[in-house]
């Protein structure tokens, strides 16, 4: 018999990740089998007509899929939740299950930008209609509410630029004219922002970043309060989403090291992003762990820890001297994603509607990945140095 604490309330979150689910591992292993399920029979047809089994269908959930989604939703701290085949399906499927035609959302601008393409091409030709909103804009967002706003859309920190959102006084303003809170929380890895203690009702995660944390599956998650549940379930069956059962293992699996490995990728992240501020060729560092970055005071307020991925910016340089520095890096692979052992980086332009983006310079987005902070700040330092000789 494998072991599972009952009394998990009492537990540290360290504990509750490494044995979240093993109910669904049988013969007294500590992983659940992964189950590859088309077909699911039946002994007889009262259990078949009456549904009087657990399994009953592949899509309709095995062991497997259980198994990771019951630990997410121990993870964040919700009532349920359902596995995506990737983070922007999860997303896509999140605002389907709410939003019909006639409604209106209020999305953050600073939203990851495949889902903000969501919005302006599936949701409007499907007579949803969007408003980008400020991601500061806190308890202020009660002045954009309409009669028919159904939901509000928050992604704290923002993609790219980092902002920290008022998550609790926006959650409270929405939900005070009955709308549904939602929030991407894949920079948390739902381990150091609690969703649902915050007034969030439903909590989103391109899982393929930290709970995978190796870079091998694309998964995505969406864990919903009581009161969503039922809508977000019946949406999730109807649209036939579900998601492979190797890549539901691999995210469990990567999720049993999640508290160590975030550990790690914060006091790293930290270690660089203080260097990066005492450069000459670094204009801002946008990473709100750090003291006096922006966001800063509402993180240390909301969030019991920080990811590895940060952004800065440099002062004005051109392309040629951009390329120099990114092109010679040994280390640090450019690559879209993040979440995973490595270290990656990407140069980015804000794409914003509601607000406009205030610095000069080029944008980088750095991943701080589990290699040694001394060699990857050596990277970084000869990457200057081919800056400054092509400036
Ligand atoms: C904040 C955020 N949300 C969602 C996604 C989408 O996840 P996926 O690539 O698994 O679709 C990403 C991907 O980069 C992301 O950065």
């Amino acid at each position: 018999m494998t072991k599972h604490p009952k009394d998990r309330a009492t537990l540290k979150p360290a504990t509750r990740i490494a044995t979240a689910a093993r109910q669904y591992a049988e013969h007294g292993m500590v992983n659940p089998a992964v189950y590859r399920a088309s077909t699911i029979t039946f002994p007889d047809v009262d259990t078949l007509v009456n549904r009087k089994q657990d399994y009953v269908y592949g899509r309709r959930g095995t062991p497997t899929s259980r198994a990771f989604e019951t630990a997410v939703a121990e993870l964040e701290g919700g009532h349920a939740c359902k596995a995506a085949p990737s983070g922007l399906a999860a997303i896509s499927t999140a605002l389907l299950a709410f939003l019909s035609a006639g409604d209106h959302l209020l999305m953050v601008d600073t939203v990851y930008h495949p889902a903000r393409e969501f919005c302006d091409k599936v949701l409007k030709r499907l007579g949803v209609e969007t408003t980008y909103y400020d991601p500061l804009a806190g308890g202020g967002i009660a002045r954009l509410m309409k009669a028919n706003t159904r939901v509000v859309y928050c992604e704290s920190p923002g993609s790219q630029t980092m902002e920290i959102q008022d998550v609790p006084a926006i959650a409270e303003a929405a939900r005070a004219k009955g709308a549904i809170v939602m929030l991407d929380n894949t920079w948390s890895g739902g381990h150091y922002f609690k969703a649902f203690e915050k007034g969030c009702d439903i909590s989103i995660q391109a899982a393929t970043k930290y709970l995978v944390g190796h870079s091998d599956a694309m998964m995505g998650t969406v864990t919903c309060n009581a009161r969503t549940w039922e809508q977000f379930k019946d949406a999730y069956e109807t649209m036939g989403v579900f998601a492979g059962p190797d890549d539901m293992y691999l995210a469990l699996r990567g999720m049993r090291t999640l508290d160590v490995r975030m550990e790690r990728h914060m006091k790293s992240a930290i270690t660089l992003a203080e260097w990066l501020r005492g450069r000459a060729e670094v204009e801002t560092v946008l990473y709100p762990a750090l003291s006096n970055a922006p966001g800063h005071s509402l993180w240390k307020r909301d969030f019991s820890g920080a990811s590895g991925l940060f952004s800065l910016v440099l002062k004005p340089v051109g392309v040629k001297a951009v390329t120099a520095l990114l092109d010679g890096l040994d280390l640090f692979s450019m690559g879209y994603s993040w979440g995973g052992y490595e270290s990656l980086v990407v140069p980015f332009k804000p794409h914003r509607t509601a607000t406009d983006w205030k610095g000069e310079g080029p944008c980088l987005r750095i991943h701080v990945g589990l290699e040694h902070p001394d060699d990857l700040i050596a990277d970084l330092d000869a990457g200057f140095a081919r800056l400054r000789a092509a400036s």
